[in-house]
């Protein structure tokens, strides 16, 4: 617990103020404040003068360099157009802190800009999370803030925070808000597909795709259906690791700024009276994260990401436990890809507190997030679902039944493969076809364009090596209709890989095969024409080849080079599987 709440004695310290009898008394404070984590000299005493000294070149005096210190993430980017109020944002959680008597300091972090990353953000979310957990661990804090948005800035952000050992506040800067194009309601990014696919079929043409283009992503913040980021945002929310009512406002909104400055005023709380995230990131805290998951009809990539927080929190979570809620609990909210809203529709009609009242009944109400209010209090103080708007259901006027989300097992995914049952097509989750393979997302596009393609609707189209092994695991796996059959109106059709896809994205998809092609696993001894077959309903993903024929591909199988340095090569000797949630193996 904080000792010194508000200035020390006799240091009421303002600019200028020269350090002596109470500056040596200043010297001897505790560890915590500006005096944690010092740097290492071989003398605290002089380490701690050193740093008071640099605080003095930036302006603080006596009195703000004893108080409890705030640290907040800064993760604004040219590369990154989410996050492009993020500094209004910054201001307000700033201003809380300082309302709060804390001391707010800022620093930077990679951004991770969705679309301005090669081959995919993936591959750097484990950057971005050992990046935030070691200058949290480096620098002095007795709170921290951490702020973020786009997609796997949040995942990212919640592994660090598992592991720290100061309070965490998570915020987001909040969805972008609507457009229209003649008259249509779009936004980034389901609509981005749904128009490139029509594009793709011939049903728009140049003129009309680049006036599309300039019309979806239309104000800062992030992707506004229940794609990645929303998602990720809501379940902060839900395992109480943010705010209530922090992750739908969207972001140019005051609402979105009141509610950085409430997330700055609480952090100087957490810094007096310390509540760790190991205290958050609970067995019930994942189970209530898991029942908003399936009621958003929320993306898969929120699969991979809990599970990687739960490891790091040392919570036994396994992906056969989102099939049990995913069962267990309906579709209750009305959001693109799985329904019609935005998420302005869903902050409208009361966002992840109004969900969590129709949820209260199979949830954990004892659990406390970082309000310190446990969770049946603050459902006491919430209204069901208001009778004007139909975004949020009650849990027997669902939007869709039970089942979103599904687990698979077979022959073609031994260790489990995942589907968005909500954003498929419900005549295609059984099927059984010859496959179609593609090496790499770049062979598929090519091949996929060719209007000589020998394909029929009934194939089952395969892409391997793009695993978190392979190359990163990106949002590759809702491959593009061929072009020969989207002209023909062709709309969906089997696709299975061990890469993800975009939570915004919709179909009969079925990813993060395990274990994946770059380690040898079945999808890569697939062939052309070999007889696949999904059945969801049984939970089966199989390969109809026998098993001899597949010991002796097996045999032949040669691994693919791993790159050959940095980061890129790190991460793939140590990466774990997408089952494990795709953490590097000594984190
Ligand atoms: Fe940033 Fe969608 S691109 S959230």
């Amino acid at each position: 617990m904080w000792d010194a709440p508000g200035a020390a004695p006799g240091l009421a310290g303002g600019v200028g103020q020269k350090v002596g009898v109470n500056g040596a008394q200043a010297r001897q404070v505790s560890a915590q404040g500006i005096s944690r984590n010092l740097s290492s000299y071989g003398d605290d005493g002089f380490s701690r003068y050193l740093r008071n000294a640099f605080l003095s070149a930036a302006g603080y005096g006596r009195e703000e360099s004893s108080r409890p210190v705030v640290g907040i993430t800064d993760l604004r980017s040219d590369y990154n157009p989410c996050h492009r109020q993020m500094g209004e944002l910054l201001d307000n959680v700033k201003r809380g802190v300082l309302a709060a008597g804390g001391l707010p300091l800022v620093f930077p972090t990679a951004s991770l800009g969705e679309t301005f990353l090669n081959p995919t953000s993936m591959l750097y979310r484990n950057m971005l999370a050992m990046e935030t957990e070691e200058l949290v661990r480096a620098q002095p804090m007795d709170a921290v803030v951490m702020l973020g948005g786009c997609d796997k800035t949040v995942p990212a952000q919640l592994m660090a925070a598992a592991v720290c050992s100061v309070p965490v506040v998570i915020d987001v800067v909040g969805p972008m808000l609507t457009n229209t194009w003649r008259g249509q309601r779009l936004g980034a990014c389901t609509d981005c597909r749904r128009f490139w696919a029509q594009y793709r079929a011939g049903d728009l043409t140049e003129l009309e795709i680049d006036d599309v283009e300039g019309s979806l992503a239309t104000t800062s913040g992030t992707c506004m259906v229940m794609g990645t980021a929303s998602t990720m945002a809501s379940l902060a929310e839900a395992l109480g690791m943010m705010l209530p009512g922090g992750a739908t406002p969207p972001s140019p909104t005051g609402e979105r700024l009141r509610h950085g400055t409430a997330t700055g005023r609480r952090a100087v709380e957490l810094a007096r009276v310390p509540l760790l995230p190991r205290e958050v990131l609970t067995r019930p805290a994942f189970e209530n994260a898991l029942r908003v998951l399936s009621a958003l009809g929320g993306s898969t990539n929120a699969v991979v990401h809990l599970l990687a927080v739960a490891r790091r929190a040392g919570v036994r979570l396994e992906l056969d436990d989102f099939d049990r809620v995913s069962r267990e609990t309906p579709l209750l909210v009305d959001l693109k890809p799985s329904g019609d809203g935005y998420m302005e529709d869903f902050h409208r009609a009361g966002g992840v507190p109004v969900l969590l009242k129709v949820l209260e009944p199979v949830l954990d109400t004892s659990h406390v997030g970082v309000s310190g209010v446990p969770l049946g209090e603050q459902l006491d103080r919430i209204a069901a679902p208001a009778s004007w708007q139909r975004v949020i259901r009650a849990w027997d006027d669902p939007v869709g039944n039970p089942g979103a989300l599904a687990v698979l097992r077979g022959s073609l995914a031994p260790e489990g493969a995942v589907i968005k049952v909500s954003a498929a097509s419900q005549n295609l989750l059984v099927h059984e076809g010859p496959a179609m393979v593609f090496d790499s997302p770049e062979e598929a596009a090519r091949r996929l364009d060719d209007p000589d393609l020998d394909v029929t609707p009934d194939h089952v189209l395969v892409l391997r090596n793009a695993g978190p092994v392979g190359s990163g695991m990106p949002e590759a796996g809702s491959l593009p209709m061929p072009r020969k059959l989207a002209a023909l109106g062709v709309r969906d059709m089997v696709r299975i890989s061990d890469a993800r896809m975009s939570g915004t994205s919709y179909g009969t998809v079925v990813l993060h095969c395990c274990p994946e092609s770059a380690v040898g696993g079945p999808m890569a001894l697939v062939r052309d024409g070999d007889r696949v077959r999904l059945d969801v309903p049984a939970r089966r993903l199989d390969l109809l080849v026998d098993e001899e024929e597949l010991a002796s591909r097996s045999a032949a199988w040669q691994p693919p080079e791993l790159p050959a340095r940095g980061w890129r090569r790190l991460h793939a000797q140590t990466v774990l599987p997408a089952s494990q949630g795709a953490d590097l193996d000594f984190l």
